[in-house]
């Protein structure tokens, strides 16, 4: 097999894109994706998820080569798939991107050809349910005609920081020879390096294991977050003290949606009860992070009783509707949940998020976003999402917006608890 690659990457979106366009910076690549609206405004050098900026594409548009015609993908020997994988409304593990994309890799592939999936899944995926379909669509022979390899991405969108190039990649193949290229093919462009996976599996596992490590930990600060609650005790002021212990662990509670971390415990526990094994450890964290939205509302409806405010008709502002915050994307948003619960109430709704596309709150969710300035009377505002813009405000530019009695529901702990003292308006934090 030879070492120089032409690569492809299927599935533009947060980590094909990124990666596309990192490999376009060396050599040429094909890019490919289904959706026939992503390719054209890839084509015309513009991102509308807002990770990869429009120079970027600009300065890489002679080395790419934005397609969807899968047809294209014969002209690359490294291909790299990068399509979503979400759960179905049972919150089992949906594969069908990945297995469509699978179908049509297959029918494309040459011997000597190596496939490399880096979209998340759980240990045992690649080659239980991926390679089977590589090998029927080709007709070649898996690990004598064609190889593979997986390498989980870790890119956080919105984060300046941890980008591709600065964060090692974890790599895996069927065989030495296989790992050796795929390891000299990121390396190229990560500078950060790579590490050696010993297995598929390994590296499959290393990536889910991660993610869950996280929603368990948010989920425990969760669970201490309720009992101060109901103790009167401010979870912030606790933190504040726990950060100045040389090994305490910088885990906030909060809402946790998104399509990686909430959705992959879902996966690993999928794959556990096919070997017969319960982790309640993993089911309890997802139990709690998720009745989250649930608590906050309770503690809103509460808290606006306690001021006298009559709940149906109250004016309450939700701030933030994307999953995280300065990242457009608001699929699998937990503030979806606070949404409708207060909605339940009869409450009058304002939706403000000043980087959420606008068309796609309404077609996703039916919600119209109100901008900054028409907010006002209100008797509640809560902080769901913690976006730049809210942080570069001043304390009055929300105080003027809050009736009095009025109520601050601060989920990000961006306030301090001095700034309401004397305001009439009562700040509540998670
Ligand atoms: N977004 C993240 O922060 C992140 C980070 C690390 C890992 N991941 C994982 O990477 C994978 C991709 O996530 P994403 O956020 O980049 O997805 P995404 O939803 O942003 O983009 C996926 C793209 O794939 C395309 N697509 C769907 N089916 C296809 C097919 N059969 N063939 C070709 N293209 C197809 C879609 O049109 C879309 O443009 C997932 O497994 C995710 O869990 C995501």
């Amino acid at each position: 097999m030879s070492q120089q690659r032409i690569i492809s990457v299927m599935g533009l979106g947060y980590v094909g894109l990124t990666t596309a366009v990192a490999f376009a910076k060396i050599g040429k690549v094909i890019a490919y994706d289904v959706s026939p609206t992503r390719i054209s405004e890839l084509k015309n050098n513009h991102d509308s998820n807002h990770e990869v900026s429009d120079e970027d594409l600009l300065s890489t548009a002679s080395n790419i080569f934005f397609t969807n015609s899968p047809t294209d993908l014969k002209k690359a020997n490294l291909h790299i798939v990068t399509v979503p994988t979400p759960l179905d409304k049972n919150k089992h593990p949906d594969f069908s991107m990945l297995i469509n994309a699978s179908e049509a890799i297959g029918k494309q592939l040459k011997k000597g050809d190596i496939v490399v999936y880096e979209s998340t899944v759980y240990p045992g995926a690649t080659e239980e349910i991926l390679i089977p379909i590589l090998e029927k669509n080709s007709n070649l022979t898996y690990g004598k005609e064609f190889t593979a390899g997986f390498s989980p991405e870790r890119i956080n969108p919105s984060d300046k920081e941890h980008i591709f190039k600065n964060i090692i990649k974890i790599v895996s193949g069927t065989d030495n020879e296989t790992l050796q290229i795929i390891a000299e093919t990121y390396k190229a462009v990560v500078n950060a390096g790579v590490h050696y996976a010993s297995s598929i599996r390994v590296a499959e596992a290393c990536k889910i294991v991660e993610n869950i490590q996280r929603d368990v930990n948010i989920a425990l600060m969760n669970d201490i977050a309720i009992l101060l609650h109901t103790l009167n005790i401010d979870t912030t002021d606790v933190m504040e003290g726990m950060k100045t212990k040389w090994n305490h662990l910088s885990f906030q509670p909060g809402l946790v949606g998104g399509h990686c971390i909430g959705v992959n415990s879902y996966y690993l526990m999928h794959k556990a009860q096919q070997v017969g094994y319960h982790s309640e450890m993993i089911a309890a964290g997802r139990h709690i992070n998720e009745k989250i939205p649930k608590f906050i509302v309770d503690e809103a409806i509460k808290c606006l009783i306690n001021q006298n405010v009559l709940i149906k008709g109250s004016r309450i502002a939700i701030l933030g509707i994307t999953y995280k915050e300065n990242c457009p994307d608001t699929r699998d948003t937990r503030a979806i949940e606070i949404i409708n619960a207060l909605k339940s109430y009869g409450v009058d709704l304002f939706v403000n998020d000043p980087i959420a596309d606008e068309s796609q709150v309404k077609k996703d969710y039916g919600i119209d976003l109100v901008k900054w300035d028409d907010l006002n009377h209100l008797d509640a505002i809560i902080v769901a999402v913690s976006h730049l813009y809210y942080l570069t405000l001043k304390k009055d530019e929300f105080l003027k917006k809050l009736k009095r009695p009025g109520l601050m529901m601060d989920i990000k702990g961006i306030f301090k608890m001095d700034d309401f003292i004397d305001t009439g308006i009562q700040l509540w934090r998670l």
